[in-house]
This record gives C-alpha cells, sequence and structure tokens, in this order.
C-alpha cells in the first residue's frame, strides 16, 4: 500500500492502475476510521481492481463554532487500518494541497442541501460537495463509496454526479452500528461513559419507528411523535431535528405511501450526532 500526499502522486497511481485495465474505486473519508469506514473499503475492495481511500478533514465544510480543531486526527492507525482491508493507496494532502492560496471555486447543490443539515449547519454541504468534486476529479474513479449514515450528504452527491453528469456511480452502503445499536461515528470517541449510554436514545428512537411501521402506522406525524417521545426521555439528549421525510426529495410527507426516512441529529453534551432509518413500503 502506498501512502501519498500530493495530487500527482494520485494521478500516478490511477493512471498505472487504470493502464493494467484495472478499475478505481474511491472511499472519502476524514479519517480517524471505523468499521463503519471499513464496510466502503470492503465493498469497494470486492468490485474494483483498484481502491484509493483520501483522508483529509475537510476546513471548508465545518462551521466556525464547529470541531474542526478538535476533530480526531489518527493517520497512522488509519493507514495501519487501510492496509489491512488491501487498500492501495491512502491520500492524505494537507489543506495547501486541497485549497492553495488564491482558491475560490465552490460546488453549490441546491435542492436536497437545503434543509435538515444544510439549515442547522450552512455552508456545511457547499464544503462537502467542492471536496468531493475535487476528489473525483483527482482520482477518476469508476466508482465511489458513500455510507447511508450521512443520509442527506449521500443525496447531495448523488444530485451533484447526476446534474453535472460525472462519469462515475456512486455505491451507498448500509450503516454500521455496534452491537448495541448506536451507529459507529469518528465523533462517538467524544462520548464520556454517561453520554455513551445516553446516544443509545438515536438508535431506540429508530427501532420505535421502524416498529410502529412494521405494525402498519403509516401516519409521518404519528411516526414523529413516537419517535420524539423516545429522545424527549434522555435528559442528556438535546434534538435539532427528528422528522419523517420522503427518501428522494427530503420534504414532508403525510402518508408513507412510498420511501420515507426517519433523520435525526441530536446533541448528547457538546457532541452532535446523526442517525437515520429508511421506511419502505411493502409492494402491495
Ligand atoms: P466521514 O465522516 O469520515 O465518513 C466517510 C464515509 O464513511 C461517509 O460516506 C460516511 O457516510 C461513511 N460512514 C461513516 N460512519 C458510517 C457507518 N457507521 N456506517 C456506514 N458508513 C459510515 O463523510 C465524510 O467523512 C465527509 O463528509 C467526506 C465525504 C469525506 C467529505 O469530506
Amino acid at each position: 500500500m502506498k501512502l501519498v500526499n500530493t495530487i500527482s502522486e494520485v494521478r500516478e497511481a490511477t493512471a498505472a492502475a487504470r493502464r493494467d485495465g484495472k478499475t478505481v474505486g474511491l472511499v472519502p473519508t476524514m479519517g480517524a476510521l471505523h468499521e463503519g469506514h471499513l464496510a466502503l473499503v470492503r465493498r469497494a475492495r470486492d468490485e474494483c481492481g483498484f481502491v484509493g481511500v483520501s483522508i483529509f478533514v475537510n476546513p471548508t465544510q465545518f462551521g466556525p463554532s464547529e470541531d474542526f480543531a478538535r476533530y480526531p486526527r489518527t493517520l497512522e492507525a488509519d493507514s495501519r487500518m487501510c492496509r489491512e482491508a488491501g487498500v492501495d493507496l491512502v491520500f492524505a494532502p494537507d489543506a495547501e494541497e486541497m485549497y492553495p492560496a488564491g482558491f475560490a471555486a465552490w460546488v453549490e447543490i441546491g435542492g436536497v442541501t437545503e434543509m435538515l443539515e444544510g439549515e442547522f449547519r450552512p455552508g456545511h454541504f457547499r464544503g462537502v460537495a467542492t471536496v468531493c468534486l475535487k476528489l473525483f476529479n483527482i482520482f477518476r474513479p469508476d466508482c465511489a463509496y458513500f455510507g447511508q449514515k450521512d443520509y442527506q450528504q449521500l443525496l447531495v452527491i448523488r444530485k451533484m454526479v447526476r446534474d453535472f453528469d460525472l462519469p462515475l456511480q456512486i455505491v451507498p452502503v448500509d450503516i454500521v452500528r455496534e452491537p448495541d445499536g448506536l451507529a459507529l461515528s469518528s465523533r462517538n470517541r467524544y462520548l464520556n461513559a454517561e453520554e455513551r449510554r445516553a446516544a443509545l436514545v438515536l438508535s431506540k428512537s429508530l427501532a420505535e419507528a421502524n416498529s410502529a411501521f412494521d405494525s402498519g402506522e403509516r401516519s409521518a406525524a404519528a411516526i414523529q411523535c413516537l419517535v420524539r417521545a423516545v429522545l424527549d426521555s434522555e435528559p442528556l439528549a438535546e434534538t435539532d431535528y427528528a422528522v419523517v421525510v420522503d427518501a428522494e426529495t427530503l420534504l414532508a410527507v403525510e402518508r408513507i405511501e412510498k420511501p420515507a426516512v426517519v433523520l435525526l441529529a441530536v446533541r448528547i453534551g457538546t457532541t452532535r450526532l446523526i442517525d437515520n432509518a429508511v421506511l419502505i413500503p411493502p409492494l402491495t
């Protein structure tokens, strides 16, 4: 496995892979890797001849009062995990490599960026879309792998690929959870023991939504109420949003007659966690 810091080294390695007739898979990450990231890597390993992982804590997707400075940076452990998972190339650029002096181009996606995370984190998706477009141009992957954990991000990236006719396939990967239900996240390491316990309220509320839906509940408002009640029962949890919306457009729905998604953003102490569950009505 190669660990490189420059765009030209990535171009060389991916060009060589393509000359050998290999397909290129890309897993974009911000590092502090865990089993969730590794699920993306394994999927890429199964499907592609060459697997690249980018590790870059992207400053442009963090708001001024967010956790950019304290975001965990664990490059040594990350590259060990990548090597063990059979990754061919890790790209870990510094900020100057990605945003040289004078950088002034931004990708603005409309629609699905405007609500929820877009409202609570102004500018976040502009930073995500911009860095992902750069990574797509640097690697020129055939496939790029994204987790369903960041549901809205996945929709934003798909929209960018569709609207700009980018020549790659976006592959979604299911959420990986701890045995007790907590969705894996690099931010889980901020939680102390008491907060870690309280954080279970997210997956518990989604389990409640799933079981109501499975018992035939089709009112989005009713499911939203159930979810809220579970979240409100945890004194350490402060909910930013908890909604049941259309799974494609993220717009409000009344009755769930096509796929919907429960989207949560909850603060536990100073740690902000997101999670979701897709509700798919069975064909009748
Ligand atoms: P990061 O939070 O490091 O996540 C990298 C990828 O791993 C994302 O596609 C995310 O959805 C996926 N992922 C994280 N936790 C997961 C879990 N528990 N199960 C499944 N997949 C999971 O998302 C970003 O970085 C950045 O915004 C990025 C796309 C790299 C742009 O900077």
